[in-house]
């Protein structure tokens, strides 16, 4: 059932290309140009859902959690409509205030977290007891599980596609969620004219090259990384820093490498680093910077270097052939310079690998982490 792959986390990191063409193919009208006036995205979502949308806020656990933050970039600049990523585990006991004409959204791979499930219910029934029509509960999932809990509790729903999944970590249902919220965001963008016909073109273009993108990155750096691997056996800490749409990403590939490694790892803002984490660097303490093309670059760039004068090792995620890049890091793991906002897609691809090869090198349950579970259905 492994097709050759030594786990099944591999075999799912190599899925995505295949899943994000699947996505893209299911929700995308790939004939789509900007002369004409239907809509490109066919999520099939009714109508009501959007009318006078003034806010959108998503609940989530751990790697979904994650998506939805990429998910919250995405659709404030495509679409222009404020979003709120809550935990679901602390929405449930401290909700915010209500808004008015809001989206809820949950998501959840499996559909049947229990912190997820439990305050999509209870924004449910709250909303549902106030008699104002603008508060009224207008709520959406995003699973991979269709036949879910979550489908019996939301009357809408995206289906991620992406195939059952078995390692424990999520990797190709993560990638999944995150086009979802592609979709999402150009349907919105769509339907209220925040766009430029030709911008979303684009983006749909862009977005149909992905597959052969993630194809690229995974053959090109799959053998380095199980490399790189060696240098970690011993490593006790990790920092992985990110800025703007790419922050969910360090978040990513800290909780990646933390839940089958069991190294401790901590994402963080890369602007954030010198109120505090900058304070654990050493020689000891790898960071992994993720620098793509775009408003943040520089900033990022600079950020790691005030990380190499601590004698940390540094390895970039950076764009292919970048002169800068090649000098700043110790060990690059390079992707194609793709628009800033499609570069999750390829960035948490090399975090993957690299989590996946310093746990399989320590010899460890890469699939069955210890202490986890792949639904999580207690409190
Ligand atoms: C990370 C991981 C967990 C889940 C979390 C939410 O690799 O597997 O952090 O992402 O338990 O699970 P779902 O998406 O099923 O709600």
């Amino acid at each position: 059932e492994k097709q050759g792959f030594k786990h099944f986390m591999l075999k799912e990191i190599y899925e995505q290309p295949g899943v994000v063409r699947t996505c893209v193919e299911t929700y995308l009208d790939t004939t789509w140009s900007s002369d004409r006036d239907t809509n490109p995205v066919t999520l099939g979502l009714a109508d009501d859902l959007f009318t006078d949308l003034e806010h959108v806020q998503i609940v989530a656990c751990g790697t979904s959690w994650h998506a939805s933050l990429v998910g919250k970039y995405l659709i404030e600049q495509l679409a222009g409509i404020p979003t709120m990523v809550q935990y679901a585990s602390e929405f449930r006991y401290s909700p915010s205030p209500l808004t008015r004409h809001t989206l809820t959204i949950g998501v959840t791979q499996s559909g049947e977290t229990a912190d997820t499930l439990a305050a999509l219910e209870m924004e449910q029934k709250r909303r549902q007891a106030t008699e104002d029509l603008a508060l009224a509960p207008r709520m959406l999932g995003i699973t991979n599980r269709p036949e879910s809990s979550l489908a019996r509790l939301v009357p809408h729903i995206i289906d991620t596609h992406a195939g059952i999944e078995i390692g424990v970590a999520a990797t190709k249902t993560f990638i999944a969620q995150v086009m979802a919220f592609y979709f999402l965001a150009l349907d919105l963008a769509y339907r209220r004219q925040t766009l430029k016909p030709e911008r979303i073109e684009q983006i749909i273009e862009e977005l149909r090259q992905m597959p052969g993108q993630i194809e690229a990155v995974l053959e090109s750096q799959e053998r380095y990384i199980e490399e790189l691997a060696h240098n970690f056996s011993e490593t006790q800490d990790f920092i992985f820093l990110g800025r703007g749409i790419n922050f969910p990403i360090a978040l990513e590939g800290a909780l990646k490498l933390k839940e089958i490694s069991y190294i401790h790892a901590e994402g963080y803002p890369a602007g954030e680093m010198k109120h505090g984490p900058i304070a654990l660097l050493d020689a000891k303490v790898p960071v992994v910077a993720i620098a793509m093309p775009g408003t943040v670059y520089d900033k990022v760039l600079s950020n790691a270097q005030e990380a190499k004068a601590r004698d940390a090792q540094l390895i970039g995620v950076v764009p292919l052939n970048d002169e800068e890049a090649e000098f700043t890091f110790n060990s690059l793991l390079p992707v194609p310079p793709v628009d800033e906002l499609l570069s999750p897609i390829l960035t948490v691809i090399p975090l993957q690998l690299l989590a996946y090869h310093i746990a399989a090198r320590r010899g460890l349950d890469v699939d069955q982490p210890r202490n986890l579970a792949k639904s999580v259905t207690v409190e």
